[in-house]
């Protein structure tokens, strides 16, 4: 069971001398899970399992940071990518594929009549609220998410917010969950100055009375753009994301992540009347029509409407769920796996219902060593997890509970750790406006 990471810490001396912060994604950093008790490298995958450069195989609950929806090396997917290449990858002029994906997107996603596409969920986000701020000619938006650090407006509500002009700081005003008088809130105090609602449908909590209905009236009553963050939810919630789950119609949605099972493509769709702004607004980039991430995207689309992907990925992450707690139930910790199905949260609280980040270090610590790979904050579920893996993870997580409750009851969870404790990408750090207030 004990695994051997050698050639992975190896690599990460590398390149703590050639890569700044370790890795190109914050969050795929060694230092967000145990580092020292955990692999640090990935060499491939197949299905929902990968392997790191050292041979160890672990069931993969982070699926690539979420893109990985339909497993790894996907065989329609993949198909659909060589057989691109041959004939060749971008060119000077459209390619069909556009066209192509762009339609399918309209019929999968209800918002979508037409289709703009980028590159990174990021550059998708910038794109769609600056098309907001070119409709209603106003600069601020009302803002209600995880505190991404995707956008460059937005890296001033969060820890990592140095290089970001003051002024855009001024220019987001976050509102909160299922508090409507938090959105209430900023029109009254920004009256006719706000471009666009911007917000992710759900990230872990659901919503409740009717939030999103309401979100969508006051974004209509005071002309602003309704957009959807649906990076995560889209190819996830339902077919048609978070929009459709909840019945929800935005002005405009963003997606990215699964759309190509994870070739680099992110889009923003919307009403006509809306992405027709795209028709001035430069919203451009050289690599949109690059053809092996659209017909990665056809073909995952294509999987999406001929099997039952969602059903499944809901099916076999519900049973992880409740197995995964009424497990942490009988040995009395507060570890659960909450939030929806194919989106779940891992919280860690100590007897005292504080976030205890030794307990969820020993714990993916415990998972890992025995071959599941989990974040200790998100864990998303593919098409290809199957009830073995599940049965599997479950199995796993029986024994490590008991190392994780020995080490409570002795209160030395610290010495258990193989690692150093995990850390955090980023906290954010601008409140709502309404919290401001008060
Ligand atoms: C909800 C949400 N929006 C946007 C993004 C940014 O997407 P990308 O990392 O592709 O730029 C992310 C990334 O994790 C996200 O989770």
């Amino acid at each position: 069971m004990k695994k051997n990471y050698k050639k992975s810490f190896k690599y990460l001396e590398q390149s703590r001398k050639l890569i700044p912060s370790l890795t190109q994604t914050f969050s795929r950093a060694a230092y967000t899970f145990v580092e020292g008790a955990y692999p640090v490298y990935a060499a491939k995958g197949t299905g929902s399992h990968f392997v790191d450069v050292d041979g160890n195989e672990y069931i993969d609950y982070l699926c690539g940071l979420g893109p990985i929806i339909l497993g790894h090396k996907y065989t329609q997917v993949d198909k659909a990518i060589k057989e691109q290449l041959k004939d060749g990858i971008l060119f000077s002029l459209p390619h069909k594929l556009e066209i192509d994906v762009a339609e399918l997107l309209c019929k999968m996603i209800p918002c979508s009549e037409m289709v703009k596409f980028s590159k990174t969920g990021s550059g998708a986000a910038t794109g769609a609220v600056r098309g907001a701020r070119a409709i209603t000619k106003r600069d601020k938006i009302a803002y209600c998410g995880s505190g991404g650090v995707w956008h460059d407006w937005y890296a001033c509500i969060i820890s990592r917010n140095r290089g970001v002009p003051e002024f855009n700081n001024d220019l987001i005003l976050p509102f909160d969950y299922n508090d409507i008088e938090s959105l209430e809130y900023i029109f009254e105090k920004h009256p006719s100055q706000i471009s666009c609602v911007f917000m992710e449908p759900t990230i872990f909590e659901k919503p409740t009375n009717s939030f999103l209905q309401k979100v969508k009236k006051l974004a209509r009553e005071n002309g602003s753009v309704l957009i959807f963050d649906e990076i995560v939810t889209g190819f996830r919630l339902a077919n048609g994301g978070g929009q459709e789950y909840f019945g929800v119609e935005p002005d405009i949605a963003v997606l990215g992540k699964g759309i190509a099972n994870g070739m680099p493509l992110s889009a923003v769709v919307g009403k006509s009347e809306y992405m027709k702004v795209f028709d001035d607004v430069f919203f451009s980039t050289t690599y949109a029509s690059e053809t092996l991430s659209l017909a990665a995207a056809r073909a995952t689309i294509n999987e999406f409407k001929e099997k039952s992907v969602i059903k499944k990925m809901w099916k076999n992450g519900n049973m992880l769920m409740n197995q995964f707690n009424i497990i942490s139930q009988e040995q009395g910790l507060d570890i659960m796996l909450t939030g929806y199905p194919v989106r779940m949260r891992l919280t860690c609280n100590d007897d005292k219902g504080n976030d205890s980040i030794l307990m969820k270090s020993l714990l993916i610590q415990e998972m890992v060593t025995r071959g599941i790979f989990m974040h200790p904050g998100v864990e998303y579920i593919s098409f290809s997890h199957s009830v073995e893996d599940v049965n599997k993870t479950i199995k796993s997580y029986n024994d490590a509970v008991l190392i994780v409750k020995k080490a409570v009851r002795e209160n030395k969870v610290e010495s258990y750790l193989k690692g150093k404790p995990i850390r955090s990408v980023y906290t954010v750090i601008k409140p709502s406006e309404k919290k401001l207030a008060n």
